[in-house]
């Protein structure tokens, strides 16, 4: 298998069958994480460094336990205690940790831009955990591995993602993936939320969700990202919840095997019903944490060989 990238920066980089080796790779380490012991030694002896600029809950910790389960030595750094705090630069921290020889850097920043400007400036091989609005490339990975099971395909498929796309990174990634695909995509929100840009994309774009959810295959939702809002994008949450928020009967509208997807953190009863979101038959939710974790690891694997051919 041959991954000819030196780091995974976005979705951008990545040709047709970059994207296939990696889920195909990480349908491995599903089966192994399904198992009670849970080990392999690929990443053995090497070094991975966690930098998460912004809060996060579930992409650390799955990078955490991906590199963990892979035999690397892993640091979380406490990025919210460290010299940042004292005024130093993201480059100075990074040179500093680059002297200390981490083979792998994982990095989350609130800045569009950040983590390529960092890989840069390091030795290692850098993945990008999400920064700003920009790019967030392993979740559009284990989104599209996510698809694929459900589906038995990643090619033909209509897509709605819904909600607020102009704040997403999650948006741009998958868009930029399924696009790469051959799917058919589908912007659903107020104008606020999805500028007409995105139709640069090759989406249809709807501000209508009854009309937008009409036979798709698969509904994707997004958070209403408050905290990238400087206000007047939304009346009130309790209105868009009426007009954008899934629920039973929208989802109706859908194909009747469509799957509702959602990358977390939720805000129940905003975007999403918290019963639909919580339903087996409909929501791979959790299935989308899942393949998180095995995505994660093949993707560490695939840029550890290139490490490891080119020392
Ligand atoms: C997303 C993120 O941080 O970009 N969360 C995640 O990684 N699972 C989406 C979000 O914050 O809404």
């Amino acid at each position: 298998m041959r991954f000819a990238h030196r780091h995974l920066l976005g979705i951008e980089h990545l040709s047709q069958s970059d994207i296939t080796a990696i889920l195909d790779l990480a349908e491995t380490y599903v089966d192994m994480n399904r198992q009670s012991t849970k080990r392999s030694d690929v990443l053995s002896g090497l070094t991975q460094i966690n930098m998460f600029f912004e809060n996060s809950t579930r992409t650390q910790a799955s990078f955490e336990l991906a590199g963990k389960r892979l035999g690397a030595d892993v640091m979380n750094m406490a990025m919210q205690a460290s010299s940042i705090k004292k005024g130093e630069t993201l480059i100075d921290t990074a040179m500093t940790l680059n002297a200390m020889h981490p083979d792998l850097l994982v990095v989350r920043h609130p800045h569009s831009g950040a983590v390529d400007l960092l890989a840069q400036k390091v030795n290692c091989a850098v993945l990008n955990a999400g920064d700003g609005r920009h790019e967030h490339p392993t979740q559009a990975l284990l989104d599209a591995l996510t698809i694929r099971r459900a589906k038995g395909r990643l090619h033909r498929l209509n897509i709605a993602i819904c909600g607020d796309v102009a704040h997403s990174r999650v948006a741009r990634s998958n868009l930029i993936l399924l696009g790469k695909m051959e799917n058919r995509i589908r912007l659903i929100g107020p104008p606020t939320l999805v500028p007409g840009q995105f139709a640069e994309f090759g989406a249809e774009i709807y501000d209508d969700m009854n009309e937008g959810l009409q036979g798709v295959d698969v509904v994707m939702m997004l958070r209403l990202q408050k905290e990238r809002m400087d206000g007047g994008f939304i009346p009130s949450e309790r209105e868009y919840y009426h007009r954008y928020g899934l629920n039973a009967e929208k989802l109706a509208l859908a194909k009747p095997d469509a799957i509702v997807m959602h990358p977390g953190p939720m805000n129940r009863g905003v975007e999403i019903d918290g019963t639909l979101a919580d339903d087996i038959n409909r929501s791979v939710i959790q299935e989308q944490v899942e393949m998180g974790v095995a995505v994660r690891m093949a993707a560490m694997d695939l840029l550890a060989r290139n490490l490891r051919d080119a020392a």
